[in-house]
């Protein structure tokens, strides 16, 4: 969480620069902003409580800069005030610091350095007061690095010094990613930070540190035609093979560059980095016709489905044999995530016979005594930097087990560190509420079941099938329809949602969708747990979604469903078929184990519809970000 930015380099717009990429990264967090500069020596800064979004890039029109630092925050330490928005400052304001994550020890150093100097309550303000106390005696590097060695916990850091015009860049546990201009560097969270000015990156690891030297002064000649002062710089790249990780990445490794140096932040030892090309169209994450993107999100599924089966047989085969070989196979992921493991836990047993086990990656360690070198991890994440999911990964990898990982953005962290990673090629998932991500995901385990027991074709004609019929079900009447049952049920509280067997887990995820964007109170059950305490909440008029498949469980879930019903609830039926006990009736497809698939699609545009007509934002909720970097 939190969006942190960079940029050094002879562009004299640099602080338009740094907000318009701040704006593409702001579904990181979205409680305030800011951006600090080096202007001819000294340190500007303008931070604010609200999102990025709303401000006019203009307004830094007239002042220049060319090395620039910015922030979009996710509150963790602090409340939400201008004070305590990002960047934070050294005493004499020669230092300033964004940072991505957590610093645990905080209070001990701020103990340390005295608390009258601090002027916000965040954890992050210790890191550029500790860097200007080390400067009295070091020089701006070796200060960041002691500074560095103080700091316990996961973030990533950008510093600037405004005396030497340098810029630091670490990483410990948050992601980070360098781009490589013309003369010119960008340090970001994530790549469309930048992506317009460049598509080459080197990425920053764990325990990593980047220090880019910039001109003293803007007094150098400025090239007219590209309205940026010329500077020069080298670099030798010789080819290299790909990791064959992210498959639209090629990658050069680079033997030097004169204005950019990487070092281990413990052993101050210098390291080469790999110069990778990122083939990302940056046009694909616009909303276009649809007023949000979770709107544009839910009805790209119509294509995304049939973009995540577009694997290679022998790519899905092969997992599908580590999975076979593994002894003791764990699914995790977090949220939607982890409802998506939990699906898959039920197609592995439908359609494969093979008992997986899911846990939510937060709770993944303290498994550690059920793993062995022989054991498989298998993750699941939409933005590949989530902080549960890596510590699970940790935490399978000190036991030496291999992790497998499904993603959505191609280079993510938990992409890289994994043994073998497969994309799900949904394209940018904006929005907080995960919707394309989700079926995809749903998709890709589908069919990995399908391929462990040599029908793999059937699996692939089935979720063709899938794909066009969702095609034929997100169509304008069907809209209207949700948005219509929306209506009937926004002023309530409460509302459950059940479900059995695959669908169970559809039933917990209904509930996190509409809580997150309605801020209704929405839980979701096993369709028969109600009657052991849950149907004590239901009261007349209380709406319930059925989710009532054409499966083997079907009479339970509908005897399930009378029951709700005779205690006065509005029933909300998700069904291939017509039930006497529904109030309202959701037709989706009958398409047999993959009806989760299907079943989902409506509680998202139920879910979206409830923020709209409830006067919320649907792609930016109360509280979330989209990428969870912190424990
Ligand atoms: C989904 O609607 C949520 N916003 C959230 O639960 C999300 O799925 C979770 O944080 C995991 O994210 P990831 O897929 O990027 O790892």
């Amino acid at each position: 969480m939190c969006g942190i930015f960079g940029y050094i380099g002879p562009r004299t717009n640099g602080l338009e620069l740094v907000v318009d990429g701040l704006k593409k990264l702001e579904y990181r967090g979205y409680d305030s902003w800011g951006v600090a500069a080096d202007r001819g020596g000294e340190l500007f800064v303008e931070k604010h409580v609200g999102k990025i979004s709303g401000i006019d890039t203009k307004i830094f029109k007239n002042t220049s800069a060319s090395l620039v630092i910015g922030h979009t925050r996710w509150a963790t330490h602090g409340g939400v005030t201008d004070i305590n928005a990002h960047p934070h400052f050294s005493g004499d304001k020669t230092v300033a610091v964004v940072q991505n994550g957590i610093i645990e020890n905080y209070k001990e150093i701020r103990d340390e350095l005295g608390r009258e100097y601090f002027i916000s309550q965040t954890d992050t303000e210790v890191i550029p007061q500790l860097i200007a106390r080390y400067r009295k005696t070091m020089n701006f590097q070796e200060a960041v690095l002691a500074a560095l060695r103080r700091l316990k916990g996961r973030y990533a850091i950008v510093a600037i010094n405004v005396g030497t015009h340098q810029l630091i860049a670490a990483r410990c546990g948050c992601p980070l990613i360098v781009g490589i201009g013309q003369d010119e560097h960008f340090v970001a969270s994530d790549i469309p930070a930048f992506l317009e000015y460049t598509q080459e990156v080197m990425y920053l690891d764990d325990n990593e540190m980047v220090i880019i030297d910039g001109e003293a002064s803007d007094e150098r000649p400025l090239d007219q035609a590209r309205g940026r002062r010329v500077t020069s710089s080298k670099r030798r790249e010789t080819s290299r093979p790909s990791s064959g990780q992210a498959r639209d990445e090629k990658e050069k490794f680079v033997t030097d560059h004169s204005s950019l140096h990487f070092l281990n932040i413990e052993t101050s030892q210098p390291i080469q980095k790999r110069l990778v090309n990122i083939d990302w169209k940056a046009e694909s994450a616009e909303k276009g016709e649809y007023d949000h993107y979770m709107l544009k999100e839910i009805m790209e599924q119509k294509a995304t489905i049939l973009r995540a089966i577009d694997q290679s047989d022998e790519d899905i085969l092969k997992i599908a044999q580590t999975i076979r070989e593994s002894r003791g196979c764990f699914f995790s992921g977090c949220g939607t995530a982890g409802k998506v493991c939990m699906a898959g836990e039920y197609f592995f047993s439908i359609i494969a016979q093979r008992h997986v086990n899911y846990a939510p990656a937060s709770e993944f360690p303290v498994y550690h005594h059920f793993l062995r070198p022989e054991s498989l991890l298998v993750v699941i994440s939409q933005s590949g930097e989530t902080a549960d999911v890596l510590e699970a990964m940790e935490a399978a990898k000190k036991k030496k087990a291999r992790v497998l990982s499904i993603v959505n953005v191609a280079g993510s962290t938990i992409a890289r560190q994994s043994d073998t990673s497969l994309l799900i090629n949904a394209g940018p998932e904006k929005a907080v509420a995960s919707t394309k991500a989700a079926t995809s995901q749903m998709t890709l385990l589908l069919l990995i079941a399908y391929a462990m027991t040599e029908r793999l074709q059937e699996g692939r004609r089935l979720l063709a099938e899938v794909a066009s019929k969702i095609n034929d079900m997100l169509n304008p009447r069907f809209l209207v329809y949700i948005k219509e049952i929306a209506q009937l049920i926004r002023e309530h509280n409460n509302l459950y949602i059940i479900g059995k067997a695959e669908n169970y887990p559809m039933a917990l995820e209904s509930a996190i969708k509409i809580q997150e964007v309605s801020y209704i109170h929405a839980e979701g059950f096993a369709a028969g747990e109600l009657k052991h305490g849950p149907i004590a909440l239901v009261s007349h008029g209380t709406p319930c979604i059925a989710f009532v498949a054409n499966d083997e469980v079907r009479e339970d879930v509908l005897s399930n469903t009378m029951e709700l019903k005779a205690r006065g609830a509005y029933i909300i039926g998700v069904s291939p078929e017509r039930h006497d006990v529904f109030d309202e009736w959701i037709h989706v497809p009958d398409v047999g184990v993959a009806s989760p698939l299907v079943n989902i699609i409506p509680i998202q545009l139920l879910a979206y519809y409830l923020s709209v007509l409830r006067g919320l934002d649907p792609d930016m909720p109360r509280n979330l970000a989209k990428s969870v970097t912190v424990k």
